[in-house]
């Protein structure tokens, strides 16, 4: 199939990039002219694993393309895909600017029958507004349909998410779409699910707020656990072998952040408040993911006791484990905190130092994970990336001040670290 992907972000890139492996032609288009110069020159924007790759193959086999022109993007596909940010405003709900001014260029490009496929984050009934949107700027007046197809990649095996996903969801207004787009998504080998319009908006919305109310509930049964002397880990291995339940997004920690969850729920508080539903319960989700915060830092203080001139050695940036994305990142977030309190800060993280040098400049970047602790009061880990239960823990224990980890995303064994003299800190256990 011809299809051209409007915005060539973290989604769109990848979205075009999977297309292009499974056979189809893809145009990638994208306003920033920078970023479409550096995919031409055959570099690459962010860092997903397996994409940088997948994009130089497709490109030489002539499959992928780059432009910055909407119009020649619409004229050589039979189907549109918008991928653009949806950003929130400072009340939590979304701004729909970049959709509608995708809209409006669409239109204006459009000659014959088109299919737009909304694949960005958006609140229920924005397709409607799309397809109005553009039957009003479209001067050929032709016919069009406007379908959503949210995407549910995680950050870090985004590529492996949709060349495997669990379920594609297609959301129309008509039957007329449904069978081209039935053949776009034909080799991927997934179950599709072909709703209304407006579930399939919903479905995103609600799918991601349930996964952060998971994380909130294991959270919150840390604290418990902390109160008792239980194991939140165990916990979560017993609950999750429950098939209702699942082990998935059980593990307690510092809670979540990144340019998804937080974003998400914001927006569907907003969205189910403008549609006469106070979501009292997605409210309490955020509060105990802010708590958790508040919970360590407590924790960090209460053993340190005074922070000011402090050196702490922190492991981690990024949001999670697998990106270099720090955006909305509770290692960051809590690196802020601890400067705040004058604590004087040593940092590391596997990918993501470059970005996190913007947005962090009175911390020393330490390239090499092992020298962090290199007079150090303190350690603490941030993000749960696996590499770090290599840190070489006898050459730390020499080189700090004091044995003191606090782990803030559970990934060494308590006893252990106990066992071998450290003060060991961790959340729920
Ligand atoms: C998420 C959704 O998983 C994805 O379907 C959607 O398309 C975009 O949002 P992503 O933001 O990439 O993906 O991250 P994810 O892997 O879901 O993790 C989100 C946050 O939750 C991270 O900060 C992570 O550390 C935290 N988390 C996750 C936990 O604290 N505990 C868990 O058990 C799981």
């Amino acid at each position: 199939m011809n299809i051209s992907i409007i915005g060539t972000g973290y989604v769109g890139l990848v979205t075009g990039t999977c297309f292009a492996e499974v056979g189809h032609q893809v145009v990638c288009v994208d306003c920033d002219a920078g970023k479409i110069e550096l995919l031409k020159a055959g570099g690459i924007p962010i860092y997903e694993p397996g994409l940088k790759e997948l994009v130089e193959k497709n490109t030489a086999e002539g499959r992928l393309r780059f432009t910055t022109s909407t119009r020649e993007g619409v004229e050589a596909s039979d189907i549109i895909f918008i991928a653009v940010p949806t950003p929130p405003l400072p009340d939590g709900s979304v701004d729909l600017s970049f959709i509608e001014g995708v809209a409006r260029d669409i239109a204006s490009a459009m000659t014959g029958y088109k299919i737009v496929v909304d694949k960005s984050t958006v609140p229920v009934k924005t397709g409607q507004k799309v397809a109005e949107t553009i039957q009003r700027y479209c001067k050929a007046k032709v016919e069009c349909d406007v379908v959503s197809n949210p995407e549910f990649l995680r950050e870090g095996f985004a590529v492996e998410d949709f060349m495997r996903p669990d379920r594609v969801v297609i959301g129309v207004t008509s039957e007329r779409p449904v069978k081209a787009i039935q053949e776009v998504f034909a080799p991927y080998n997934a179950p599709v699910i072909v709703t209304d319009i407006h579930s399939a908006e919903l479905i995103k919305h609600a799918a991601n707020s349930f996964l952060a109310l998971k994380i909130s509930y294991i959270n919150a049964i840390s604290l418990v656990c902390e109160a008792t002397g239980a194991n939140v880990q165990e916990v979560a291995n017993g609950i999750g072998m429950d098939a209702r339940i699942g082990r998935r997004f059980l593990d307690a920690g510092l809670g979540f952040g990144g340019s998804c969850f937080p974003k998400d729920l914001s927006a569907f508080i907003k969205i189910s408040e403008q549609l006469g539903y106070d979501f009292r319960l997605l409210r309490e989700v955020q509060r105990i993911n802010a708590e958790q915060m508040e919970r360590f830092l407590k924790k960090i203080a209460d053993t340190l006791w005074v922070l000011k001139e402090k050196r702490i050695g922190v492991l981690g940036l990024a949001f999670k484990q697998n990106t270099d994305d720090v955006r909305n990142s509770p290692a960051i977030d809590l690196c802020h905190r601890l400067l705040k309190e004058g604590a004087v800060l040593r940092v590391h993280d596997p990918k993501a130092m470059e970005k996190a040098k913007a947005v962090l400049k009175e911390a020393t970047f330490v390239a090499d994970m092992n020298a962090v602790a290199d007079g150090c009061d303190a350690l603490v880990v941030a993000t749960e990336w696996p590499e770090f239960k290599k840190l070489d823990l006898e050459h730390a224990r020499k080189v700090m001040t004091h044995p003191i980890l606090f782990d803030g995303r559970n990934l060494f064994d308590a006893r252990e670290m106990e066992r071998h003299g450290w003060i060991y800190k961790s959340v729920g256990r």
